[in-house]
């Protein structure tokens, strides 16, 4: 039986001294429910003030990406053995506006560029993650005119054959997958329940494919794109969908512990 996992992404928001506040309103709730695991990922700044609030908390803290190596003249990264001196326990790779795949553009479409993830760098961040323990939490998830093109499946099981390249099936008790539909991202356009999970059953039967049985069936595979307290509990009621990957609701207590409760 796979526990539940929702984890809330902050993305660019919130100071560290605002962030504290929000999770000292939330934590007391999240430890309440002992058969779901509850993680949150701040911008880097935030992380040495929340690793010590939530040092002795059941709320596991996340980050929203890492470099791949360990040190060196590589300005402005943080790498998975900085992350690690924070008792971080999770960290989003692949994420679509990382991968420079926005679903909405409030940014000048020749910025894009920038953003600079590829498969490769995915790949390496995950291998860089495994070797302290760190939990990788691979998104993947088409765009709108990719979906409309009937790509989906062939896009996703891409992201994943690359992302997943050489990884040993041992490693994989430490990966969440998590399907993340560039056009469900912060548009309020839901993906459909059933489609999702779906979408998530493919991504466990490749799984199986790739790597073995038990790796399939322990592997937690979460939706994100548009969660909120009044659709979540229809999506976690589908038995392949093991959670949640929060964006915009997980910066309101209220919201993030409703979410939490749905589950
Ligand atoms: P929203 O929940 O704001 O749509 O964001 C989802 C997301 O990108 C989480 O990583």
């Amino acid at each position: 039986m796979r526990t539940k996992l929702i984890a809330g992404n902050w993305k660019m928001n919130l100071t560290a001294g605002d962030g504290a506040g929000r999770v000292e309103s939330f934590v007391q709730h999240a430890e309440s429910r002992a058969d779901v695991d509850v993680v949150v990922c701040p911008p880097y700044l935030a992380i040495p003030k929340l690793s010590e609030i939530l040092k002795y908390s059941s709320v596991k803290l996340g980050a929203q990406d890492v470099f791949w190596m360990e040190s060196g003249a590589y300005t402005g990264n943080v790498s998975a053995r900085q992350l690690y001196e924070f008792c971080v326990d999770y960290c989003i790779v692949g994420h679509s506006e990382t991968r420079g795949r926005f679903g909405k553009l409030d940014i000048p479409e020749s910025t894009l560029g920038y953003f600079g993830e590829t498969d490769e760098t995915i790949k390496l961040k995950i291998q860089a993650l495994f070797m302290y323990g760190i939990n990788p939490i691979l998104c993947v998830g088409e765009t709108k005119e990719e979906r409309d093109a009937g790509q989906t499946d062939e896009v996703i099981r891409r992201q994943l054959e690359a992302a997943l390249e050489g990884v040993h099936p041992a490693e994989m008790h430490l990966f969440v997958a998590a399907y993340e539909p560039v056009w469900a991202i912060g548009t309020g356009d839901v993906c459909d329940s059933e489609e999702a999970n779906r979408v998530c059953g493919m991504i466990r039967s490749w799984i199986a494919e790739k790597f073995d049985d038990d790796a399939a069936s322990d592997v937690r595979i979460l939706y994100g794109g548009s969660v909120k307290p009044d659709n979540a509990k229809e999506l976690f009621g589908y038995p392949e969908i093991d959670g949640a990957l929060v964006g915009g609701a997980s910066l309101k207590p209220e919201d993030f512990s409703a979410i939490v409760e749905s589950v």
